[in-house]
């Protein structure tokens, strides 16, 4: 079978690498991929912004089935009309997708159906803010309602701060249209989870669990960026755990969704947050994550492209995956900048010794490939991912990869999983 990746990222790198070993697939491609996952799919043309461009790559290609890596074709619609063309497609519909592109419906969503989350307040404008504010003790947590790239979410210290960044937002200077509403939350505490469950509408499989690295610096320190790093280990989620978080969460939210009209296919990413109160939910994504697809299909025993047309075709069953006990960890190396601004091409060094050792995976995230060399293309270039029985050994691997990696103006974490091991 013929098989479509949309996206340019670790992720998509992540899912080609998977892919590629499914003996189903006779032809694999990326749209519009980058350097390294050139290595591993043909690269075609599109632009992911425009859904005339993507229906013309659908008519052009007519893969067996097409895989939605980002959030943005998806809220645009692009599983809706792949599907009215009889093209099979993993991912929700635009309105499914909503969990993700609206904060302001996934928290009343919630509370409609009685899942545990953050106490909000939805606010169109800064005096509802002020208002809403008098409800709330500081620390604030502002964020946009809209697709923001992971700019849109400021923890205010205080409500001052809070009132001001609201401000801001509504100005359109920060996130542009994304932030015309914003929701105020009740800052939790504890450890975050990146849980993830495959969705055919009715029917949930959960993946194992990740823990992504947001903040830029060690310590989880310095702002936000689209994640630095996550690893996936067997003790993050028991099954104890596991099985309540179907049951409490990714089940009523599936079920919620077909409930309302607007039945919920493909990868549910639950962001949570494993707080004294018990897990609660911080966001949807309406795809997988990344960095924590690396991860978690570096531990994934099974057939991928099994299980993404198990969803398509509605027949998900809780047998559908099979995990390796291991422990993987993903490292991801930023450009000089990142997450603010950074220049691009500088050229890549030490691709090949870090890829030897062993149970390394160096995933491209921005990248492009010009006589046989990488440059980087991107803030997020490379997702340094290993696997091995004790997550100690996954990440001492993982970090002797990127000390062989050089580049100009090179940063990434060194503490990634460093709680875990602590514990
Ligand atoms: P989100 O895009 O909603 O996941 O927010 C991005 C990040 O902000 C999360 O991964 C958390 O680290 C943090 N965050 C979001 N909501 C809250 C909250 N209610 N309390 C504490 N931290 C939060
Ligand atoms: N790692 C967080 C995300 O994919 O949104």
């Amino acid at each position: 079978m013929k098989v479509l990746v949309l996206g340019s990222g670790g992720r998509e790198h992540a899912l080609v690498w998977k892919l590629r070993k499914s003996l189903r697939i006779s032809k694999l491609y990326c749209a519009p991929g980058n350097g390294g996952i050139a290595e591993d799919a043909e690269c075609l043309a599109v632009d992911l912004k425009n859904l005339d461009s993507i229906v013309a790559l659908g008519e052009q290609v007519r893969p067996d089935l097409t895989v939605v890596g980002p959030e943005l074709p998806l809220t645009l619609g692009v599983v809706d009309e792949f599907t009215q063309r009889g093209w099979p497609v993993f991912g929700p519909s635009k309105a499914a997708a909503q969990l993700e592109w609206s904060k302001s419906f996934a928290k009343e969503f919630l509370q409609r159906h009685r899942i545990p989350t953050a106490a909000y307040a939805i606010c169109d404008s800064v005096e509802e803010v002020r208002e809403a504010l008098t409800h709330f003790h500081a620390p604030v947590v502002v964020k946009a309602d809209g697709l923001a790239a992971g700019k849109g979410v400021v923890i205010a210290a205080s409500k001052e701060e809070a009132a001001s960044v609201a401000a801001e937002m509504f100005s359109g200077k920060m996130v542009g249209g994304a932030g015309s509403r914003v929701v105020l939350e009740e800052c939790l505490k504890g450890d975050e989870l990146s849980f993830l469950v495959l969705s055919d509408g009715e029917r949930v499989a959960p993946l194992v669990g990740a823990q992504d690295h947001k903040r830029v610096g060690d310590g989880d320190t310095g702002p936000n960026t689209g994640g630095m790093g996550a690893y996936s280990t067997v003790d993050i989620v028991d099954d104890k755990m596991r099985d309540w978080l179907v049951h409490h969460i990714a089940k009523p939210v599936v079920e919620g969704m077909k409930a309302e009209g607007a039945e919920y296919k493909g990868v549910l990413y639950c962001g949570l947050m494993m707080t004294a109160r018990g897990p609660m939910v911080l966001e949807f994504n309406c795809r997988f994550g990344d960095p924590e697809t690396q991860p978690i299909l570096m531990r994934l025993e099974s057939d991928l492209v099994d299980a993404l047309e198990a969803s398509v075709a509605g027949r998900v069953s809780e047998g559908d995956f099979k995990w390796s006990t291991d422990a993987s960890v993903c490292v991801v190396m930023a450009s000089g900048g990142y997450p603010g601004t950074f220049e691009v091409g500088k050229k890549i060094a030490g691709l090949d010794e870090a890829g030897a050792v062993e149970g390394v995976k160096v995933f491209h995230a921005g990248t492009t490939k010009r006589d046989g060399a990488f440059y980087t293309a991107g803030g997020r270039v490379l997702g340094v991912s290993a696997r091995a029985v004790e997550l100690q050994t996954a990440v001492g691997r993982a970090y002797e990869a990127c000390e062989k990696i050089r580049f100009d103006g090179v940063h990434y974490r060194k503490d990634i999983a460093g709680r875990a091991m602590k514990k």
